[in-house]
């Protein structure tokens, strides 16, 4: 399980940095994987407002980190831990451009009526400080994040705020952070315990692998942790797999497909379900193994990829009624 900290303060060890590192360091401890987007630090541009996203489901800035790498780290992250600065009572310059450029998902959500498999699940937080003790301090911080989380598909799940900080070592003194820290993570964050491990296994991860992906997150909810892998992975998914999940209101746009290796490195699965990546499917001791014998729909006709899809989501299915 991905969570995500976006590092909005243009300092790069300030008070944001220093919180939002306390709480992935717990999130860590508790079992999720961790990524930082230091935000300042990447080439994310401001959004141009032309409307293209709205027509097209897609950023007319293409060349940038957010096309690059965020848009698919927000749609991995099970958890997005947002943290900003107050700046004039909001969010900092560098923080709102990643935010408006979402403005893609938005459109892909209620403009496209398109959503993530993996919306039921996602839970989204924010961390923010101010220097001054103003009673409205936060409210414009938690009205931008409360959007920005509806826009990405997360449910909001909280929020750690401070008064009077300037400093580091201002934010390191608070009374009780340490609790306010285990508190959040642990009573909001962190999913139910017992979640099984999944990995589903197909030769390019562009077609057969994704789709099962998507159908468990979306079917199997908090009960499983879900990762995919192909055994000869792809350069990108496959645009035809994207169009009939898209018929089904699911949205895989962004996902990339990822070796076997890399997989199972990072999420050592219980349950290992392969559909045909050849000799090379993984055999991990300790970890349940089952075969499902799907024809490979990569190069063939539309019709073939919904037989294909509706057959993953039977047995999807019904392997989720075995757990
Ligand atoms: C441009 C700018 C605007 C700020 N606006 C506010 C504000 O409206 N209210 C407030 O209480 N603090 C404000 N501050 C203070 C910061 O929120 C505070 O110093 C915070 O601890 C900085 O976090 P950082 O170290 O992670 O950058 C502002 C600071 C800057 C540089």
């Amino acid at each position: 399980m991905l969570a995500i900290g976006i590092q909005g303060s243009p300092l790069k060890n300030g008070s944001t940095a220093y919180l939002l590192k306390r709480c992935m360091d717990e999130l860590k401890a508790q079992g999720a994987r961790i990524e930082f987007i230091d935000v300042p630090r990447k080439d994310i541009k401001p959004c141009r407002g032309c409307g293209f996203c709205e027509k097209k489901g897609f950023c007319v800035i293409n060349d940038d980190d957010m096309s690059k790498e965020t848009y698919g780290l927000l749609r991995e992250a099970e958890i997005v831990v947002a943290a900003s600065p107050v700046f004039f009572y909001s969010v900092t310059a560098q923080a709102k451009a990643l935010i408006d450029r979402t403005q893609t998902l938005w459109s892909r959500k209620y403009r496209f009526k398109l959503s993530d498999p993996l919306k039921k699940t996602r839970k989204g937080c924010f961390l923010s400080m101010g220097g001054s003790r103003g009673r409205q301090l936060f409210d414009g911080v938690d009205l931008v994040a409360r959007y920005f989380f509806d826009a990405i598909d997360a449910s909001f799940a909280g929020s750690l705020t401070y008064r009077d900080i300037e400093t580091p070592e201002d934010m390191r003194n608070v009374p009780g952070l340490s609790e306010d820290i285990k508190q959040l993570v642990t009573g909001n964050l962190m999913p139910a315990e017992n979640r099984k491990k999944v990995l589903f296994a197909c030769r390019e991860n562009a077609c057969r692998s994704q789709i099962a992906g998507a159908f468990a997150q979306r079917l199997g909810g908090e009960r499983l942790d879900v990762m995919t892998a192909g055994s000869l992975p792809a350069k990108e998914v496959d645009p035809l797999m994207i169009q009939v999940m898209a018929e089904k209101g699911f949205d895989l746009a962004f996902r990339s497909p990822r070796s076997l290796d890399q997989a199972i490195a990072l999420h050592q699965p219980e349950i290992i379900v392969t559909m045909g990546c050849g000799e090379v499917c993984p055999h991990i001791p300790g970890a349940v193994q089952m075969d499902w014998d799907l024809p490979d729909p990569a190069g063939k006709p539309v019709e073939f990829m919904e037989k294909v899809r509706d057959e993953i989501e039977e047995k999807v299915s019904e392997f989720i009624n075995t757990l």
